[in-house]
């Protein structure tokens, strides 16, 4: 029997990658996005099915768990890739940028989860490959202190879930890119003001960076992330966690082999001089 993998947020970037390489690799894919009215490709591809899901609203996962079932028999694994980035000095952010962080990135795929895991006891066997990054492990980059913390709080969630998760044979990795093409960067909230100055100088030069790191051929391919997707769930590879790209195992190396403050210092003089 063919086997399924549910991806969610595959309006772009790597989770597009990720649906077209497991479809070429014969595998049934339920494509899920917020809005699949708009999509004009992946539902042309015949074993990719698109599905209407949003993270942050439990009735439509509901119905898309009930509809893949249908569709394809079972889910054998789930990827939780979609995410957004709220960027910015604290001090600045809205309280409803903070709340929407933590919405998405953190909630959403705790909602994910918990519709899944009646199915996954059913059958006795799953998988989640939940997509952190290397701001789940170190903070990499200045004023991302929200998103560092919804990683972090991913990879929280998702080694406490280790325990429960084993005994009824549900397996869990987490995936940790460092920055690579897609569409983050223009859908990275980030937050200036006009009456605070003193952030001024850090923002324009995070900003810069950001936009910079998103350009074609300046961070790390994604077919890189999308090939250790699939290994973790073909099995070829097994680690709890792996960390992609040279930038990524870089700044871990770093993180680990200095002192905190030495390291953080470090990072710092490449954007506030
Ligand atoms: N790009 C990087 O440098 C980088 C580095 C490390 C980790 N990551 C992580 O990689 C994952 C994929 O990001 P990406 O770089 O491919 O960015 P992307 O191109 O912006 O894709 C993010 C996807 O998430 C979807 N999404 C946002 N809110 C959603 C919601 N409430 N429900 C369902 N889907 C939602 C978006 O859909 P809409 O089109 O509907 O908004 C989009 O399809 C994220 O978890 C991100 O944190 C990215």
């Amino acid at each position: 029997m063919k086997k399924t993998v549910l991806i969610t947020g595959t309006s772009t970037g790597l989770g597009r990658l990720t649906a077209k390489y497991f479809a070429e690799k014969g595998w049934n894919v339920a494509a899920t996005m917020r809005s699949p009215e708009k999509e004009t490709e992946l539902n042309e591809i015949s074993n990719i099915k698109v599905i209407k899901l949003d993270i942050t609203e439990q009735e439509t996962i509901v119905e898309a768990l009930k509809e893949i079932v249908d569709v394809f028999g079972k889910i054998d694994v789930v990827v939780n890739n979609a995410g957004i980035g709220m960027y910015g000095a604290l001090e600045l952010m809205e309280d409803a940028d903070i709340d929407r962080q933590y919405e998405v990135n953190v909630k959403g795929v705790i909602n994910v989860i918990r519709n899944t895991l009646p199915y996954f006891r059913e059958q006795k066997s799953g998988k989640f490959i939940n997509i952190s990054s290397v701001m789940g492990r170190s903070t990499a980059l200045p004023l991302g202190s929200l998103y560092n913390m919804s990683k972090f709080a991913l990879e929280g969630l998702t080694e406490g879930l280790f325990f429960e998760l084993k005994p009824l044979n549900i397996d869990l990795h987490l995936v940790e890119p460092g920055g690579f093409e897609s569409n983050f960067g223009e859908n990275v909230k980030f937050s200036t003001s006009k009456v605070i100055g003193d952030y001024d100088i850090i923002t324009a030069r995070v900003s810069e960076q950001l936009k910079a790191a998103q350009r074609p051929g300046a961070t790390s391919n994604p077919i890189a992330i999308v090939k250790v997707i699939y290994d973790l769930a073909t099995n070829k590879r097994t680690a709890f966690r792996t960390v992609v790209g040279k930038e990524a195992k870089t700044v871990l190396l770093l993180r680990k082999l200095l002192p905190i403050k030495t390291f953080l210092n470090m990072l710092g003089k490449r954007f506030v001089r």
